[in-house]
């Protein structure tokens, strides 16, 4: 069965519209870019659009790609003290001569939307509230909508970036998972996957999840997003895998719309945990 995160997107876009009547204020979210990269441009035109349907206001601070990095945290903190913004995401990548991890540090955890401060980070291998990235949580939210039992099973990630295969697996553990994670230096991996329930696949490369490497029945859930003479595939090889699968997630279509409507979800989840807090 082919399971579309585009269903799940509407509804989770639709409860949100719901919570929010609840609300006397509207809620914002800021995206920071540094630079002019290309697709960066994309996928903050995707989050405007987004915070259009929700009605969220959106901030878009666009710095030049000389920019100091004490200029860029002087900035964050005037949106880390912005009270019209509960949500603040730093446009990836950035230019080599800023330091991610200090940028991103610096942006306030409970306004931390993408889920990748320290903060959250160990929040979320602590099992306790915070902000979780949008990607893995979409994983999480697809799989539970399309009732695949989640605990007890063996389950292969592969991929060990901290956007996608370390938070995805710490979120599966935390839901009574077997997690093996995988990365470029694994040996066999197939001996893995092949004894896997679940195969979380995020690598970045076309069509690296093939038939022999599955068990008859697994799920398959295919992060990757790879662009060829202008065509999308995913990591994994769907149209020769969906028929020894029991469940498999389509490039386009897939993880990509859930991670669209889990930043929504954020935004939301970012008004709501501030508000316990204070
Ligand atoms: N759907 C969405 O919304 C969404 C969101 C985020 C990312 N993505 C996509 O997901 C993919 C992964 O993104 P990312 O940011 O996690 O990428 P990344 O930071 O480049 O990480 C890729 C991971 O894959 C591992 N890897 C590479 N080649 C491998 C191989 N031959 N065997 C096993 N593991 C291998 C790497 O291992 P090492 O650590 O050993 O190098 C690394 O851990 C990309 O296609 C990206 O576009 C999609």
């Amino acid at each position: 069965m082919v399971i579309k995160g585009t269903e799940l997107k509407k509804i989770i876009l639709e409860d949100i519209k719901e919570k929010l009547k609840s609300i006397d204020r509207q809620l914002g979210l800021a995206v920071v870019q540094v630079g002019n990269d290309e697709a960066s441009n994309v996928y903050i035109g995707q989050k405007e659009k987004l915070t259009k349907e929700l009605n969220y206001k959106f901030i878009h601070k666009k710095f030049n790609e000389d920019i100091s990095q004490e200029k860029l945290i002087q900035e964050i903190e005037l949106l880390n003290d912005d009270d019209t913004i509960d949500g603040i995401l730093i446009q990836m990548p950035l230019p080599s001569h800023l330091n991610s991890n200090i940028v991103l540090n610096s942006v306030d955890p409970d306004k931390d939307v993408d889920g990748l401060t320290y903060i959250n980070a160990g929040r979320l291998v602590q099992n306790e509230p915070g902000l979780v990235p949008c990607t893995p949580k979409g994983v999480i939210d697809l799989l539970d909508y399309n009732k695949i039992t989640i605990t007890g099973k063996n389950i292969a990630v592969i991929g060990r970036s901290v956007l996608v295969g370390k938070p995805v697996t710490n979120m599966l553990i935390n839901r009574n998972a077997t997690v093996t994670l995988c990365h470029s230096k694994t040996s066999d991996i197939k001996s893995i996957t092949k004894n896997s329930d679940i195969i979380v696949v995020g690598v970045g490369k076309k069509h690296y999840l093939t038939k022999d490497m599955i068990k008859e029945g697994a799920t398959v859930v295919d992060v990757g997003i790879n662009r060829v003479d202008g065509k999308l595939y995913g990591d994994a090889d769907f149209e020769n895998l969906k028929d020894k699968c029991s469940f498999i997630t389509p490039v386009p279509g897939g993880i990509g719309p859930m991670t669209i409507a889990e930043l929504g979800a954020n935004v939301y989840n970012a008004y709501t945990l501030k508000k316990k807090r204070n």
